[in-house]
């Protein structure tokens, strides 16, 4: 039985507490562990009614309530994408449950390839805008008037302010970007990556974009991370492969997790 998500939330508060969590973070492919850095209540996805089954290798599917430096925050462990059912708004749910539990921020992690020879692998990349160069909207279908979402400051100034500070005071390099959202499964072409290249794109990945759309719309404030695991395909002669993703996403994610923990300590 489908359950909506003020039922959702309700559930979650039973087990987790009814404090709100300030902030949500979804961790992308190999990102997983960071869960593990929360003290709090692990819920596993497949207890919550029309939650994704986050089939991805990588991913780790259970929504952790808990604390982190002392801000209340409810992290995300696995996300769906829109290959994996072919539903650009697989993530509405449990973002509409971030909404619900009176969540105010996201932030959005995830693995990318770099077409920016000085963002290399093992660099992380702040995104500052995006192209949608799949043309999916996870906002079709929705009836209201408030699917017409400005766009145009998408990725919060102050939060992204905030961010870049943090970076700075743990001494690790945050470039800001552009990221590309190309539907997947399949990676890019070498032509695909020149194409977004010209067009202004910094760093190319399969997700997040959806996210960021519906966040806005449900009037969450928003920001991301893409952990770089690889240049784009034909940038370097390295090959592109998932295995290769999930190697490569540690070595950023020990970088990340310094910076959301100085994030969060304020
Ligand atoms: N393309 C798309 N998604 C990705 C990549 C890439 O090169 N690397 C990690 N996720």
């Amino acid at each position: 039985m489908s359950k909506s998500a003020e039922e959702l939330a309700a559930l979650i508060r039973e087990r987790a507490g009814a404090a709100a969590p300030a902030i949500g973070l979804v961790l992308g492919s190999g990102l997983g562990h960071l869960a593990e850095a929360v003290a709090g209540v692990a819920i596993d996805y497949a207890t919550l009614p029309g939650f994704p089954h986050a089939g991805v290798s990588g991913h780790n599917p259970k929504l952790v309530i808990g604390e982190l430096e002392g801000t209340r925050v409810a992290v995300f462990g696995g996300r769906a994408h829109y290959y994996e059912s072919g539903r650009g708004d697989a993530m509405r749910l449990p973002l509409e449950v971030l909404n619900a539990l009176g969540g105010q921020a996201l932030i959005l992690t995830n693995a990318a390839g770099s077409m920016r020879p000085d963002i290399p692998p093992g660099e992380l990349m702040l995104l500052r805008d995006h192209i949608n160069f799949s043309g999916l909207n996870p906002l079709i279908g929705e009836p209201t008037d408030a699917r017409f979402v400005p766009m145009g400051d998408a990725y919060d100034p102050g939060l992204r302010t905030a961010l870049k500070s943090a970076a700075h005071a743990e001494g690790i390099a945050l470039e800001d970007g552009v990221y590309a959202w190309y539907s997947g499964p399949s990676f890019e072409t070498p032509a695909e990556i020149k194409a977004i290249r010209t067009l202004g794109a910094d760093a190319v990945g399969m997700s997040t974009v959806p996210e960021v759309i519906l966040a806005r719309f449900l009037g969450l404030k928003v920001a991301a991370i893409s952990t770089i695991t690889n240049m784009a395909q034909g940038m370097s002669d390295e090959a592109i492969s998932h295995e290769h993703t999930k190697a490569m996403a540690p070595l950023g994610a020990e970088k990340l997790e310094r910076i959301l923990r100085r994030y969060l300590r304020g």
